[in-house]
Order: structure tokens, then C-alpha cells, then sequence
């Protein structure tokens, strides 16, 4: 395997700092738990006590540091080619409330942000969808018509300011970007100080209503009138979202740019294989990170490889010296690229609110979802018509659930940070080896359905194949929806 030169951690949540909120434990009480202290769940958190609810957030790890503050961190409406698709697929009135809802979004971080003053390296950015292809072009064009019906003063350019050949540009005038995990772990200290109460390290277990809903976690329950599940993929939910919906991963490098280079805005290629470009910073200065094209979590047994690829073509492409970090992450997509946001069945379990399925922009169509959850939990009504729909038909085929690529017969042939997955009697064991040579094992079996995991030789992590899940290398949870721990076991 090669070796990566580049930390291996995302430069924005190196970069932000911490909260120290506690665990929780004992018997609680409060109107709304929100599960999950990403986007989805302090956009929610913070409207709600803004409108005077009491408030509990649980965080299985640390504010901000998963899907939202690994992520590129574009503010925008401009989600590649999404408006056409949008208009042709749902009819122009829903991708009117699509573009208002996004609109809204990108314009209440922008507030908060002033008003809680959050340091979070915010700038404003063109937002561009470049093409180098003919089809590419033409694709951008119908996207701009599509975009100005909705309003968007959207231009064609001949070509993206970019410093390699294309043939041409979609951009977003005034759209932005900045430091998310900053950004949330701003969002949370606004929460407290509006008397919400948050809590780390504090993995919501089960979820139970009996007039009201009571949430588990280790040591301790809290009780509330309502739930918002904001954990990316719903870990318990009354209708199922994995089927449609497919856990997908990108790769991404942090390069230091060369003296004085630049991008001026932030840009999404249309065209395969795609490419993400923006400008970042951390500690040491300006950054220019660089994402490649996506692909099914847990279905590629060599992610190092993904690595490799996207710094061969940063410094065939872009004006970069070293890589500085380098980091996976992961968002959901669906079949018809909408989200699912909502209380999927007020008949059975009312009250019980969720939020998945952004097709990565999330940032302002989590945003989006946070605000709309809020906003129906106090006034009782859905803020936009069938927007979002949790409840709408959906593919039960959509999700490609795999297998593990990390199948070995000789743990002997594991090198140095390889694992591999090995089968004794009816049970398979994942197994890796550390950088001494010692061999660590635990079960294969992902603790949410089952499926095999593959090992990422790039993040050392166990990533499942089926719904997304990833796991430490010693079997805790990064990501769900799996709630409990790879087992341990003796090699
Ligand atoms: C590579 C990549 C780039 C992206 N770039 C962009 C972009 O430029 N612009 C954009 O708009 N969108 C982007 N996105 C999409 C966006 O980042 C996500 O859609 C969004 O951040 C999801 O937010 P979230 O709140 O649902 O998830 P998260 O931020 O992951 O928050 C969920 C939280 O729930 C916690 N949790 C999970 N299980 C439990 C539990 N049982 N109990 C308690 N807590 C729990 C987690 O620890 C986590 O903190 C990108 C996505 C990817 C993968
Ligand atoms: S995430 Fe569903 S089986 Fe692993």
C-alpha cells in the first residue's frame, strides 16, 4: 500500500474550536431532544429556544466535527445541475419551494452568524458549475434557463476561472463559504446561552413513547413532547430510509498552494469524474482543498488508491505544492435527489421528527430542514407544502448494498495498517495490523444490519458496505445509523 503524506484529518475541524459540554446522565426532562449536534440538529436547537422552548441536545461525539464540519462547506443554492432536474421531476411550483427553502437557508447563516458573531472564516464566493465537456456546456446552459425561472440571477460563462481547460461556467453571484465545524460549534454556544442544554458523548440508545417520548443513552433517559433525530442517517425510525436512499463517499485533500496562487470561487465540475475545488486556511495559512469523485462507502477495498488519484490530478490541474490533510467523508443520496425531512408518521409516532438523504448540500438544505423541523414543532404546521415529503413514494432498491472488499485467507500477508476480514467457523472477524506489527481484532458483523465491513486503508476505519456505518479501527462508532460498537475479540 502506499503511503499518504498528509495528516489525516479535515483541515476545518483541526482548525475550530471546542466545546466542552458534558455528558449526560440521571433522569431529564425538557419540550424537544434534539439527537445529533450536526447542522440538522443545532439549526433546529437554536430556533427552538429562540421561540422559548426548553431544550436538550444529545451528541454521541463532539459538536460539529462529522458529516457537516468535514464537509466543503459551500453556502450556496447552487447544487451543481439540480433546478432543471428539479423543474422536470417535481414541476416548477416544488422546485420554486425547493429554491425559496435554499434561499432562506444560505441568508440565515449568514445572519446568525453576524448576530452571534461566529469567527468561522466566512467569505463570500461566486459559486460555479464548470463543464469540460460539449455535453457538459450544453447541460449548464439548460440549467441557467432552468435556474432563472426560479429566480437565480445565474450566468453562462465561455469558461471557469480556473486554471486548466473547460467550456464553460454556470455561476451563482454571492453565494459563500466558511469554516463549518466553527460555524456549529458557534451554533452551540448561541444555544446555550439561550438556556439549551448540550451534552457530548452522549449516544442516544433507544426511543420510546408512551405519551411522551423518552430517549435512552447510557446512564441516564430524557423525556419530551417531541424528538428531532438529526444523526445524518436516522438511527430508529418508523419508516425505513435505508432502502432509498445510498450512503456515498468522497475523498479529500487539503494542498498548500503554490506562492501567491489562487481559485476566486468556489467550484463543482458537472461532468464525470467530478471534481470539488475551493480555497480554505488553517493555522499556517491558505489552503486550496480539492475533492474527487464519489463512490459507494465500504465498496472499494483500497481508498489509500482514491488518494493517490485526486493529488496526480491537483498537480496536473491546479497550481498546488504539498497535500497538508487529507480525509474521507460521507452524505446520503436518494433516488429523485430530494431529502426526506419531517415526522414520517404522525399516527404511530407523533412527534418523532427526521432529516437524511441531502445528496450532499446539506448545508443549506440541512439548514433548510432544521428551521422547517422548528418551525412545525411550534406552530403544529409544515412550513412548506410536500417539500422534503418524508412520507412520499419512495424506490425500495435504490440502496446498493455490498459486500466486503477486504475478504483475506492469511492474516500473515497483513502489512503494516492493512486489515482484512477472515472467517472463523460461521463467524467472520475484521483484523488490522498497527504500525508495530500487533494485530487487533473485532467482529466483522456491523452492529445495524449485519453486513460484512470493509477495512479503509486510507482513514484505518471499518466502513460497511449495506448503510454507511464506519467504525474505529477498535470497533466504536464513528457514524451511524449503527448505535453500538463492533465487538472485540481475540486474534
Ligand atoms: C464530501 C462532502 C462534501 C460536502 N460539501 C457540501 C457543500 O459544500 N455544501 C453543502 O451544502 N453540503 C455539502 N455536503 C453535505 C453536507 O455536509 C451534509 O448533508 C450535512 O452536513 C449533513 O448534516 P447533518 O446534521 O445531517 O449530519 P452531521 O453533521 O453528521 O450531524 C449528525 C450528528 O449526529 C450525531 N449522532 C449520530 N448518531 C447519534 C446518536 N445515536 N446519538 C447522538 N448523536 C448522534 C453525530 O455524531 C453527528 O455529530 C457535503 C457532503 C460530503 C460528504
Ligand atoms: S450500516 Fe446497515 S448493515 Fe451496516
Amino acid at each position: 500500500m502506499v503511503a499518504l503524506s498528509a495528516t489525516p484529518d479535515c483541515c476545518w475541524t483541526a482548525s475550530a474550536p471546542r466545546n466542552d459540554f458534558p455528558r449526560l446522565t440521571g433522569v431529564n426532562d425538557c419540550d424537544v431532544v434534539v439527537v445529533g449536534a450536526g447542522i440538522v440538529g443545532l439549526t433546529a436547537a437554536l430556533t427552538l429556544c429562540e421561540a422559548g422552548k426548553s431544550v436538550v441536545v444529545l451528541e454521541a461525539r463532539e459538536v460539529g466535527r462529522q458529516v457537516t464540519g468535514r464537509s466543503t462547506a459551500k453556502i450556496t443554492t447552487q447544487h451543481a445541475l439540480i433546478y432543471r432536474h428539479l423543474i422536470d421531476t417535481f414541476g416548477q411550483d416544488l422546485a420554486q419551494c425547493y429554491a425559496d427553502a435554499n434561499r432562506e437557508a444560505v441568508e440565515k447563516i449568514r445572519r446568525w452568524i453576524d448576530e452571534h458573531h461566529i469567527a468561522c472564516d466566512y467569505q463570500r464566493q461566486s459559486a460555479y458549475a464548470y463543464a469540460c465537456t460539449v455535453e457538459g456546456r450544453s447541460a449548464i446552459e439548460r440549467e441557467a434557463e432552468a435556474a432563472r425561472c426560479l429566480g437565480f440571477p445565474a450566468r453562462v460563462l465561455m469558461r471557469a476561472p480556473l486554471p486548466f481547460a473547460t467550456t464553460g461556467a454556470l455561476e451563482f453571484p454571492d453565494q459563500a463559504q466558511f469554516n463549518p465545524a466553527s460555524y456549529l460549534v458557534g451554533l452551540a454556544a448561541a444555544v446555550q446561552a439561550r438556556r439549551g442544554r448540550i451534552h457530548q458523548h452522549t449516544r442516544a440508545q433507544s426511543f420510546e413513547h408512551g405519551g411522551r417520548w423518552q430517549v435512552g443513552f447510557e446512564g441516564g433517559t430524557v423525556s419530551a413532547d417531541k424528538v428531532v433525530v438529526a444523526t445524518h442517517m436516522p438511527v430508529q425510525t418508523p419508516v425505513d430510509y435505508i432502502s432509498p436512499s445510498q450512503p456515498r463517499c468522497h475523498v479529500a485533500i487539503a494542498f498548500r498552494p503554490q506562492e501567491g496562487a489562487q481559485v476566486e470561487g468556489m467550484f463543482i465540475a458537472v461532468d464525470e469524474p467530478t471534481h470539488s475545488i475551493r480555497m480554505g486556511r488553517d493555522a499556517e495559512g491558505p489552503l486550496m482543498v480539492v475533492l474527487g469523485p464519489r463512490f459507494n462507502t465500504g465498496q472499494d477495498g483500497d481508498v489509500a488508491r482514491r488518494f493517490v488519484e485526486l493529488e496526480a490530478w491537483a498537480r496536473d490541474n491546479l497550481l498546488v505544492t504539498e497535500p497538508v490533510w487529507r480525509w474521507c467523508n460521507e452524505d446520503y443520496d436518494t433516488a429523485d435527489r430530494m431529502a426526506y425531512v419531517g415526522e414520517p408518521d404522525p399516527e404511530q409516532a407523533p412527534g418523532y421528527f427526521v432529516a437524511t438523504g441531502f445528496n450532499a448540500w446539506g448545508i443549506s438544505n440541512g439548514t433548510a430542514a432544521g428551521l422547517g423541523i422548528a418551525r412545525q414543532i411550534v406552530t403544529g404546521r409544515r412550513p412548506w407544502a410536500s417539500l422534503y415529503d418524508p412520507r412520499r413514494p419512495m424506490p425500495d432498491d435504490f440502496n446498493q448494498s455490498g459486500d466486503s472488499q477486504s475478504q483475506v485467507d492469511d492474516l500473515q500477508a497483513l502489512g503494516l495498517g492493512q486489515g482484512g476480514v477472515i472467517s472463523r467457523g460461521d463467524e467472520k472477524i475484521a483484523v488490522w495490523r498497527d504500525d508495530a506489527g500487533t494485530l487487533h481484532a473485532v467482529s466483522a458483523a456491523c452492529t445495524h444490519m449485519g453486513c460484512t465491513v470493509t477495512w479503509n486503508n486510507a482513514d484505518r476505519t471499518w466502513d460497511c458496505p449495506c448503510h454507511g456505518s464506519i467504525f474505529q479501527a477498535d470497533g466504536d462508532v464513528i457514524h451511524g445509523p449503527a448505535r453500538e460498537p463492533l465487538a472485540r475479540r481475540e486474534v
